[in-house]
């Protein structure tokens, strides 16, 4: 690997960093910034000390891929050092190695969709390498976690973006389907949350949570509730600031919950829910007043966040709902 100049700066800065350094003529554009124990080594053209980066591919993967394959598949996802091809994908005949190269990869998944089940587990099966576990930076956290035992869905990036973005320090914070840590992560590392409750019912998304936990360093900023949220939750009554119900398609059974883990002063709950496109209003509407009601207390609409579209019509969206306690100061 190339050697280059090296500056070295915290994980939460490495973006306005890596532009600044870019805007003042300094970055080596050629290669790649990478982690350098707990910061970020972004590479430049002169400095102090000098390391080993990767190099920034420049071709196009697709045209690299037809030099080895016939007929080579338009998309495909990166999971940390996995290429996930879609279902239905001919893979008779390829070199497998040379493909997982070409495509800067070590293993081959190919993904068949997703168990609707509520456990939502994974249905990718692995077609070169060795095991499933990958290691996927996204938005300054890394998330680690078996790609054949759990789902990672990158269309949610945004959302996971979002949930880092806002600032949650000194809140305490029910994630109620918590899976491998999605948002959970995000708002440890990034917002800085002082405390999250993480639910969850699938043990293998349990374990790559804690491995999450330890990898950025939070693990003791959160503590994992294991089972059904139904009878989780009942233990977290009137402690949380936040709520997050990221389930889909519906996260309606742990509305009551979400509910009574927020403090009596209120708070905010977001709300995941797949919706018809031309019913988006009603929904809004009616999810803001069944709120009201079942809390006694005043509801509004914060905003209203479009994940991804889901299916033909049907789109995954989060109502970011503030609950507020008209008696409290
Ligand atoms: C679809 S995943 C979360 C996806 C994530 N919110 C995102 O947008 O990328 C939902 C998680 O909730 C968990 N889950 C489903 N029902 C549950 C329940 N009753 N109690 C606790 N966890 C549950 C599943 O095992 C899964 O890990």
């Amino acid at each position: 690997m190339p050697t280059s100049y090296a500056h070295l700066c915290n994980r939460d800065e490495a973006s306005s960093e890596y532009d600044r350094l870019k805007n003042s003529g300094l970055l080596n554009q050629d290669l790649k910034p990478m982690p350098y124990g707990d910061k970020i080594a972004i590479p430049v053209l002169q400095g102090n000390m000098k390391i080993e980066f990767e190099e920034v591919q420049r071709s196009n993967p697709h045209d690299m891929l037809s030099t080895i394959l016939t007929n080579p598949p338009k998309r495909w996802e990166k999971l940390g050092d996995m290429v996930i091809f879609p279902q239905g994908t001919d893979t008779t005949n390829w070199p497998m190695k040379e493909v997982a190269e070409t495509l800067q990869a070590n293993r081959i998944g190919i993904q068949n969709e997703i168990d609707s089940g509520p456990t939502r587990k994974s249905q990718l099966e692995l077609i070169h390498g060795s095991d499933g576990w990958v290691v996927h930076r996204e938005n300054s956290v890394e998330y680690e976690f078996d790609a054949t035992e759990v789902m990672f869905s990158s269309g949610n990036v945004t959302e996971r973006r979002r949930m880092g973005d806002i600032k949650t320090e000194g809140e305490i914070i029910v994630d109620a389907y918590c899976g491998i840590g999605y948002y959970t992560l995000q708002m440890l590392v990034r917002g800085g949350a002082e405390h999250v409750h993480a639910c969850e019912i699938n043990p293998h998304s349990i374990t790559a949570l804690e491995k999450g936990l330890a990898r950025n360093d939070v693990t003791e900023r959160c503590t994992i509730h294991p089972g059904d949220n139904r009878i989780s939750m009942r233990n977290l009554q009137g402690i949380a600031d936040r709520v997050i119900l990221g389930l889909i398609p519906s996260s309606m059974n742990s509305w009551g919950n979400a509910i009574r883990c927020l403090k009596d002063t209120g708070g905010i709950i977001h709300v995941h829910m797949n919706v018809h496109e031309d019913e988006l209003e009603q929904w809004v509407d009616k999810t803001t007043e069944w709120f009201a009601t079942a809390s006694g207390k005043e509801a509004s609409a914060d905003h209203v966040e479009v994940v991804k579209k889901y299916s033909p019509h049907i789109i995954h969206v989060v109502l970011d709902l503030e609950i507020r306690n008209p008696n409290s100061q």
